[in-house]
């Protein structure tokens, strides 16, 4: 009977967990095998654990606590196993419980003597801390090198309508003109923040547990320097308490990837309004819309829709992992094993989420005359006016802005935009305005005027896009 078998029979409370039944002479219960298992999501971390294995054998074996031929077996034989998962052949058993176990048990099938001497100076406590950084360390850099991908989409968006003149909202009513351009370029900097704080994340949680054991260190004379460069991390953590209980780096890496969610629904959200028929700002393909299975004139942005919504998800995994560790005394508790499912189904969410984005923005098609259009409208350009009036005629401003608001009054119950207004009707205002001030009432003079750093002019936009493209490895010409 192999050891997976042997194990699996141990289902029925007929045999002792071979991992320790030294100790004990039955076996779990079929409830008690359910909870306990981790097998059905942690294998996700088979790479990582087979890599913590290898480094820690090699370790065992320069500070003369295993032989090297022992070593070079175990080598031999996790390299087999991996090979063995990769291809699909790896039999994955609940009776075994978890990825390390699994692998450790198959060791021991394959090479016998030598595979039941890697645990040495190690407790699946450090070696599960171990991996599951690895395992995060591994999507900061899958996530960081999508969320480049779509700041480099948005950068060349932005750069071919930098000056494409579109509403600017506040309160989601028309405030003042901005560009297209402008507006996307916004979440180049939202996305910029977001790789920083997973950048932050990756930075922090740069420290090996392994070596850390079950809770209080070894009395082995290990090297965990070596283990630690082994597998790229900068050092080994300080204290062996700490290193097998906290999950804080699970916690700020689902924190991170909240905030960038929350920045992707509010993409998605915008998205959904310009594709909408009154807003008709920007058209999707059929690449990335949907229709109704009722009414034909249907074309729904649902990707749009779904990764708008993905937030909860994501969110929803901070949460639950925070209360999970909440209260929890130091050292390792069970209750950790719960920090997983949550990390790879928020990963999992924000790496669509970011696909799906990436596909939209590039896909997307925007109306621009019609932008142009309500650019215009809902007297944008009424802050234009005031501006004159302080910059010309040397108002205050607030008195400025009180002219201006009897004007745009006077516009309004006319039916008409302040353009619009005879110079006469705007001299019974305020006698000191000339022509002139038709000159700042168009978009293109309001966009083109707003040259403060960080502000909507063509050529801000232009230059922010450039800077970023050159940036991101992409260089716009
Ligand atoms: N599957 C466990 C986890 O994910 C591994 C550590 C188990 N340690 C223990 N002492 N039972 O946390």
């Amino acid at each position: 009977m192999s050891v997976n078998e042997e194990q699996q029979t141990g289902k029925d409370g007929a045999l002792a967990n071979a991992q320790w039944g030294g100790r004990f002479a039955g076996g779990p219960s079929a409830i008690m095998q359910d909870i306990n298992a981790s097998i059905g999501f942690d294998q996700a971390l088979w790479r990582q654990d087979i890599a913590g294995s290898l480094a820690h054998a090699a370790m065992l074996a320069r500070t003369g606590i295993i032989s090297e031929a022992d070593e070079a077996e175990i080598r031999r034989g996790l390299t087999e196993i991996g090979a063995e998962i990769a291809a699909g052949r790896f039999t994955f058993s609940t009776a075994l419980e978890d990825i390390h176990m699994n692998i450790e048990a198959r060791l021991s099938e394959r090479i016998g003597e030598a595979g039941k001497r890697l645990h040495t100076a190690r407790s699946r406590n450090d070696q599960v801390a171990t991996d599951f950084r690895l395992w995060v360390r591994d999507a900061i850099d899958g996530l960081d090198a999508q969320a480049a991908s779509l700041m480099r989409a948005l950068s060349r968006r932005a750069l071919e309508h930098a000056d494409a003149p579109m509403p600017g909202f506040t309160h989601l009513q028309t405030a003042q003109p901005v560009t297209f351009g402008h507006h996307l370029m916004a979440y180049v900097e939202m996305l910029a923040r977001d790789r920083g704080r997973l950048a932050d994340t990756r930075r922090r949680l740069n420290e090996c547990p392994l070596g850390s054991a079950a809770l209080a260190g070894t009395s082995f004379p290990i090297d965990r320097r070596m283990t630690a460069a082994a597998l790229g991390f900068d050092r080994p953590t300080a204290n062996s308490l700490d290193a097998v209980s906290d999950r804080d780096f699970a916690l700020e890496y689902l924190s991170a990837l909240s905030i960038l969610a929350m920045h992707l629904s509010r993409l998605s959200e915008e998205i959904v309004i310009w594709c909408s028929a009154p807003f008709s700002f920007v058209r999707l393909s059929d690449a990335f819309t949907t229709g109704s299975s009722i009414m034909p004139q249907k074309r729904n942005p649902d990707a749009a829709e779904l990764v708008r919504a993905k937030i909860g998800r994501i969110s929803g995994a901070l949460v639950g992992l925070l209360t999970v560790m909440k209260g929890l005394p130091l050292a390792y508790a069970k209750d950790t094993q719960e920090d997983k499912e949550p990390v790879f189904a928020a990963t999992d969410a924000a790496a669509l989420s970011l696909a799906a984005c990436d596909g939209m923005v590039r896909d997307l098609v925007p109306h621009t005359e019609r932008m142009r259009t309500y650019a215009g409208s809902g007297f944008s350009t009424a802050t234009d006016l005031a501006d004159w009036l302080v910059r010309v005629l040397k108002l205050p401003f607030r008195t400025a802005h009180h002219v201006t608001g009897r004007l745009v009054g006077l516009a309004e119950k006319r039916g008409v935009d302040l353009a619009d207004l005879t110079l006469e009707e705007m001299q019974a205002e305020e006698a000191g305005i000339t022509a002139e001030i038709f000159s700042v009432l168009t978009v293109e003079s309001s966009i083109a005027s707003r040259t403060s750093e960080g502000g909507t002019a063509p050529a801000n936009v232009r230059a922010q896009a450039a800077r970023w493209l050159a940036a991101l490895g992409e260089p716009a010409a």
